[in-house]
């Protein structure tokens, strides 16, 4: 029998991508690790987050002995993929920004990335630009607000609309922000409030994420893969606790998450 498939953020953002993982491998067995005693990346060090990502997927490898991890998080990524993918005895996958995509989309070639502030400043946001949209300008803008609109949503709460307009202006107020037509959901917290965020662009725009390209890769590792027969529950590891998480449930049975642990 095949192993689980494995799913690490710091909350509810990596469900994003596992909504296109699911969509793909609808057998496929699903763990999602939410490491909310970390909780937010993306205002910590890099150290803080290499440590943590490290440490917490040798733990959770040992104990759910995965088919494959998906770190389903542009931070981690873009900071621990290099360190963590050496010394797992499995395949792991990561979520990097998808400016590649979008620089092929682009019409006016100003493409913006929105992610954490941790990951605006990645040497690896510099290389994709370099190697990929070389021919564009790229504005980078982090937001932690937004990431906090993302959890409030999936527990039922209304976030301040001027968040999603606070973020966008973060990118559209910078030099050549006018022309910006294609932007980068360079966290996975964001595809969950694509809505809000295109409601309050100040026109039409494009919203790009990676989500698709980790479901076709992950598929694509896992070829032949022989699932068990009857699907098992989705489970949901909070490594903060469970305490407070009841509003939180009606989303992650949404996600086909059924049962919650904590670690
Ligand atoms: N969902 C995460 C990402 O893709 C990080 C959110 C956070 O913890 O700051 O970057």
């Amino acid at each position: 029998m095949t192993g689980p498939i494995l799913f690490l953020d710091s909350g509810v953002g990596g469900l994003s991508v596992l909504a296109a993982v699911a969509a793909r491998l609808p057998d496929a067995p699903l763990v999602y690790c939410a490491d909310s005693a970390g909780f937010p990346y993306g205002t910590k060090s890099e150290a803080e987050v290499s440590a943590r990502v490290a440490g917490l997927l040798g733990r959770l490898t040992e104990r759910l002995r995965p088919s494959i991890v998906v770190i389903a998080c542009n931070t981690a990524s873009t900071i621990a993929l290099g360190h963590v993918r050496p010394v797992l005895a499995v395949p792991v996958v990561g979520t990097v920004p998808a400016i590649k995509p979008a620089a092929e989309q682009t019409q006016s070639g100003v493409i913006g990335v929105l992610g954490t502030k941790a990951t605006v400043r990645q040497p690896y946001v510099d290389d994709l630009s370099a190697r990929f949209a070389s021919h564009c300008t790229v504005l980078r803008h982090g937001s932690a607000a937004l990431v906090e609109a993302a959890e409030h949503k999936l527990r039922g709460l209304t976030p301040d609309p001027a968040i999603f307009r606070d973020a966008i202006a973060g990118l559209t107020a910078q030099p050549g922000g006018d022309r910006l037509d294609t932007i980068v959901l360079a966290c996975t917290h964001f595809p969950l409030v694509a809505a809000e965020l295109a409601a309050a662009a100040p026109r039409p725009m494009a919203f790009i994420d990676g989500a698709q390209g980790i479901a076709r890769r992950t598929a694509h590792l896992l070829e032949g893969a022989a699932w068990p027969e009857v699907r098992s529950a989705g489970r949901a590891i909070f490594t903060g606790g469970t305490s407070g998480l009841a509003p939180l449930l009606p989303a992650l049975k949404g996600f086909g998450l059924e049962t919650v642990e904590s670690l």
